[in-house]
């Protein structure tokens, strides 16, 4: 894949509520960037769902974009009721796993230290862990971003090795700019200056850990509240390498402009 190939990484969450709506919102996908008539789509767009785990297998391995899974356990097998090994979900499909997003930090009380467990069982893998980081909006209005990020980054970092470094890819994702944490239909994303300062905080504090050349080649993707309307001031930050989208993945009518756009994005 080229070092120009941009992420989009659809989060559906708890979303669609049976297999035949998902494979539809497949279908239309597949089909609707089929008559972009656009050669190199595919090069340039790397594109990721991640459904709910139990239409993994399920949901027929598409020719072009890969499957991911929402959460993963830390343990390689065993007494785990209702939890997924790493294992598993690359057996039924999975090449990115998400660790750490907020809503598993927020409503199951993901601590920092599962975070960095499952990232080192991710690494062992063959699969791409996709780390989210982000404040949430108490943390932001007491001037405290910088210090939620470089915690979250250094526990979930902690004794990763620098080798595995070029297969991960972070998500800034701030809990505040995620659609459902809002009160009415505000579609504010993070201001794209803020994003650009977060990705040099997050490469500042990788750098200070491994060092500087390594961590400036992570990737870092941004996410919360991306919509049609705000995808293209998001491409203006040319250090982020891909966007992580929720609600916006779960309708063509919302998600093919963002994949057009972000394919367009050096024409923009
Ligand atoms: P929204 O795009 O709905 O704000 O969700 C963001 C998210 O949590 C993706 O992981």
């Amino acid at each position: 894949m080229s070092k120009n190939t941009f992420l989009v990484v659809a989060n559906w969450k708890m979303n669609p509520l049976t297999l035949k709506e998902a494979e539809r919102l497949v279908k239309n996908f597949e089909g609707g960037i089929e008559r972009l008539n656009k050669r190199d789509f595919w090069e340039k767009i790397n594109l990721i769902i991640c459904p709910p785990a139990i239409y993994l297998g399920r949901l027929g391995r598409g020719k072009h974009y890969s499957l991911g899974i929402q959460n993963i356990y830390s343990e390689t097998r065993g007494a785990f009721t209702g939890e997924i090994a790493v294992r598993m979900a690359e057996d039924a499909g999975a090449r990115y796993a998400l660790i750490g997003h907020s809503e598993r930090r927020i409503h199951f009380g993901e601590t920092d230290e599962q975070v960095n467990l499952k990232l080192h069982a991710c690494v062992k893998s063959l699969m791409t862990p996709i780390v989210c980081v982000g404040e949430n909006l108490e943390e932001r209005n007491n001037g405290e971003t910088t210090r939620v990020i470089s915690r979250q980054i250094r526990s979930a970092f902690h004794r990763i090795s620098i080798l595995n470094l070029p297969k991960i890819v972070i998500a800034y994702e701030p809990v505040w700019a995620i659609s459902t944490m809002k009160s009415g239909s505000s579609a504010e994303i993070d201001d794209p200056n803020d994003i650009m300062g977060i990705v040099i905080l997050i490469k500042k504090v990788l750098s200070d850990i491994y060092q500087k050349d390594v961590a400036d080649r992570v990737r870092i993707i941004y996410g919360g509240s991306v919509n049609p309307t705000n995808i293209a001031s998001l491409l203006e930050v040319n250090t982020l390498s891909g966007v992580l989208v929720g609600g916006a993945s779960l309708t063509v009518f919302d998600f093919l402009p963002i994949l057009r756009k972000a394919y367009g994005r050096e024409e923009e």
